[in-house]
């Protein structure tokens, strides 16, 4: 028969291993911070057949993360209202406000992840100025929905649960700035907002990274061009950004807005040319001009989804000294020549920017 004294130390040992395991349960969840800028994941609609009429950046972050209670078995998260506004309104300020702020939480020991919840109109364009200027290993991870919240079927909850089992998962570390929507992973850099009303909304034209389904990440592919730590950009040395203007080719065009741009004090301009980077006879001269004047003169193109600009076929890009930017769209371009610019004014430098990152 047990003695009293034995059943007691016995039941003692075993409520020390409870209490420790839960300790260790406690301990081995990683710690996920959810910065909130705004946008339709935090949007609300005045009724759940509203899946595309609704206001963006009403929901604040605290409800955002109370609606999901799963969250809670992936990681230890806290939520910080960085912003509340639908994308389409971000400046440079507010780029460079939050990237300061990722930066300064990925130096957190306390920090093992960081999820950014954004307006999914200009997602691609934070993503990548992000993946240019954090120098941290640790997931930052951009999620966006394409409905509110309000809406029948929305996105948002699952985008954002699976955004934070990417930030929580060590596999996602150095894999530079990530974006997850509608389960699927992509890299910063690459992806685009390339239909405007489904839920399927963002591509890469060189595919995702991998996906993440109930709660675990797959991984297909890593990124190859320069970012995060391997960067020569650095948030912390950047004060602000120089202004680039971005112009449409088209049939019928005109040297109008690009003089308009430069005059105003675009430092570049990125032509969203036709074809591969085309620029019409009638602009040309304007451009050259505007380069003889030190504006930098980028050709990116109107046609996107898989392809890149060539340097020297459609323009003499050599005998002109303009740049051409390879597979980036011109959203992208513009991130990447105003970085540049902080940097250099030599457009064989701003050149090697566009092939390297
Ligand atoms: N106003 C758009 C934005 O904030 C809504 C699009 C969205 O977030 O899905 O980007």
């Amino acid at each position: 028969m047990l003695t009293k004294t034995f059943t007691r130390s016995l039941a003692a040992s075993l409520l020390g291993l409870v209490l420790a395991a839960s300790v260790h349960a406690q301990q081995a969840k990683p710690q996920v911070t959810i910065l909130a800028t705004g946008g339709t994941i935090a949007g609300a609609g005045a009724s759940a057949a509203n899946s595309a009429t609704y206001q963006a950046a009403k929901v604040p972050v605290d409800k955002l993360i109370a609606g999901i209670p799963e969250i809670g078995k992936l990681a230890d998260v806290r939520g910080e209202q960085v912003f509340q506004i639908a994308s389409e309104s971000f400046t440079d300020e507010h780029l460079l406000a939050l990237g300061r702020r990722v930066a300064a939480l990925a130096k957190q020991p306390d920090v093992d992840g960081i999820v950014i919840t954004h307006g999914t109109d200009t997602l691609e364009e934070t993503a990548f100025f992000l993946n240019l200027v954090v120098p941290t290993e640790k997931p930052v991870v951009l999620v966006g929905s394409m409905r509110p919240g309000t809406a029948l079927s929305a996105d948002g909850a699952l985008n954002l649960y699976n955004a934070v089992a990417t930030a929580s998962d060590r596999a996602s570390r150095g894999k530079g700035v990530l974006v997850v929507m509608n389960d699927e992973i992509f890299s910063g850099r690459d992806v685009t907002k390339a239909i405007n009303i489904r839920t399927e909304a963002f591509k890469s034209p060189w595919g995702s990274l991998g996906m993440v389904v109930e709660g675990r990440t797959y991984w297909f592919r890593a990124p190859v061009k320069r970012h995060t730590v391997g960067s020569e950009f650095n948030i912390e040395t950047i004060k602000s950004l120089p202004a680039v203007g971005i112009a449409y080719g088209s049939g019928n065009a005109t040297d109008v807005a690009y003089k308009a741009l430069a005059a105003s004090g675009a430092k570049a301009l990125i032509h969203a040319g036709t074809g591969n980077g085309s620029v019409s006879a009638q602009v040309v001269p304007a451009l050259r001009e505007l380069r003889s004047q030190g504006v930098q003169i980028v050709r990116s193109a109107r046609v996107t989804g898989g392809g890149f600009v060539l340097r020297n076929a459609e323009q003499p890009d050599d005998q002109y000294d303009w740049v051409v930017a390879h597979d980036l769209n011109p959203q992208k371009a513009r991130i990447l020549a105003a970085l540049a610019l902080t940097r250099t004014t030599d457009a064989r430098e701003v050149q090697r920017y566009f092939m390297e990152y």
